[in-house]
């Protein structure tokens, strides 16, 4: 039986499936892509530093029990050993405005160096956007780079408001 992920694979677009390259998969993060390359596919991102098989277990056990964590990620099966090739994620926060409205914060977007420009950031906005709708939030929000933003535009996003940031 496959090892279980972070959520249900019910919330994967099979769209977005169907759209990746042979040998592609889109689907929730699972304990074992430590060994898989998931932390190195978020070094593309930023400092990840070093974290322990432990650690990470401890933070995905967490996230797994909180019920609010949608970790996706592509892995690319094509070669002997299958590889995280793209991740991101989107964090639904619940609200009491909105009459107890949901909304999507979509963060950590990360797409391996050698993979970039195959459509894969797309697939994984698109797969987070499937996630957000069905999980019932009216809207999803994210923060990036002037660099960024005609990325988030081609994934239909648009210009909204100005992000702020205390740094401790
Ligand atoms: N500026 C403008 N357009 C872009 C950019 C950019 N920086 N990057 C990609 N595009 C365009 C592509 O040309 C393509 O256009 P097309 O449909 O006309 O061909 C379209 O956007 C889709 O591009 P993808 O191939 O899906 O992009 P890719 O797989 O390379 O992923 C990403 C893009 C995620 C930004 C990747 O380059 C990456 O991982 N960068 C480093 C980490 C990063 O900056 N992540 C985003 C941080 S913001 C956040 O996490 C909320």
């Amino acid at each position: 039986m496959a090892e279980q992920g972070l959520f249900s694979s019910d919330l994967i677009n099979p769209e977005v499936q169907a759209a990746l390259p042979a040998g592609y998969t889109a689907r929730a993060l699972r304990l074992s892509d430590y060994d898989a390359g998931f932390l190195d596919c978020l070094r593309v991102l930023t400092t990840v530093g070093e974290i322990s098989k432990e650690a990470f277990t401890e933070r995905y056990n967490w996230m797994a029990k909180n019920d609010s964590y949608y970790l996706l990620v592509i892995e690319d099966a094509s070669n002997e050993k299958p590889v995280i090739v793209g991740t991101g994620a989107l964090i639904v926060e619940r609200k009491f405005i909105h009459s107890l409205g949901l909304v999507g914060h979509i963060e950590d977007i990360a797409v391996a160096k050698d993979q970039q420009g195959k459509k894969l950031g797309l697939r994984l906005i698109q797969a987070l956007d499937f996630v957000a709708e069905k999980v019932g939030c009216y809207k999803t929000i994210l923060d990036c780079s002037e660099a960024n933003e005609g990325f988030y535009v081609k994934c239909g996003f648009r210009r909204a408001g100005l992000e702020m940031a205390h740094y401790y």
